[in-house]
């Protein structure tokens, strides 16, 4: 059996936790956590500390994935980052993985059904963009302590369907309730019928699996990839 990858989970919350659980069964040895403890100020991104360590992936926090990024890549590891509402920062992200000549996917979502989501949903966007009498809406609920809204996720399916060719107003609203892990529904509306597209996540644990996934296939290679990329090549 080859030997376990070294894995470095940043940000050892609900999704670090979980990552930690499966990385076993993805061929990883988690060599290292970060976490508020010992990351507060980035103090935890050093070269002995990530001794071992072949890919680190990010589930902190947004106004962590910046810095974090910045530095793992030039301590020359690989990356995924998994953490959301930190686009402002997705082309700063890109170069440093690119100067640095080092490799990233990244993605609002890990799960495969809503990485097929966004290409049925940018479909009927494509498909309606030219019938004015359908208007458009997008919704999401998560988990009362999610950090940012609206979602990654909802955002990048607004991008999709506006790169689609939709270009009337898409009238957006998120709810932060109880715990639930994830729903995102996109709407069209006329007067003769309305089309409900909807993905519900039943856990976190298809969101853990896919950046895992992610995480191995990223292992030794150059580039800054979304994950939609990697899964349907
Ligand atoms: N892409 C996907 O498929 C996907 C799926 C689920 C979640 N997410 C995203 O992933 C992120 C984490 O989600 P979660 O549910 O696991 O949240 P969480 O339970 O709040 O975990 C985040 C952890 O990161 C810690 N942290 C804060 N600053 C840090 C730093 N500088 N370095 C390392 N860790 C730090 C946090 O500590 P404090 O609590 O003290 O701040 C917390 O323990 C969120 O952005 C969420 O939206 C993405």
């Amino acid at each position: 059996m080859p030997e376990p990858r070294g894995l470095a989970i940043v940000g050892y919350g609900k999704m670090g936790k979980l990552v930690e659980q499966l990385a076993p069964e993805f061929g990883f040895r988690v060599a290292l956590k970060l976490d508020e403890f010992n990351n507060a100020n980035f103090e935890g991104l050093t070269a002995e500390n990530f001794r071992g360590v072949d890919v680190a992936l990010d589930f902190s926090i947004p106004s962590a994935v910046r810095r974090n990024a910045e530095g793992i890549a030039a301590l020359g590891v690989n990356l995924v980052i998994g953490a959301t509402g930190w686009l402002d920062h997705l082309e700063a992200v890109k170069r440093a993985v690119e100067r640095n000549g080092t490799g990233a996917v990244w993605s609002p979502n890990f799960s495969i059904g809503v990485n097929a989501f966004f290409r049925l949903v940018a479909e009927a966007a494509r498909l309606l963009a030219g019938q004015p009498e359908y208007g458009a809406w997008a919704w999401e609920i998560h988990h009362s302590t999610k950090k940012d809204a609206p979602s990654g996720t909802l955002l990048k399916l607004v991008e999709e369907m506006k790169k689609a060719g939709y270009g009337r107003s898409i009238d957006t609203a998120s709810n932060r309730a109880g715990t639930h892990p994830g729903t995102h529904e996109i709407g069209f509306d006329s007067a003769a019928d309305t089309i409900t597209l909807r993905h519900t996540a039943r856990s976190r644990e298809g969101f853990a699996r896919g950046a895992l996934q992610a995480a191995q296939w990223i292992a030794g290679k150059k580039g800054f990839y979304e994950f939609s990329e990697v899964v349907f090549r």
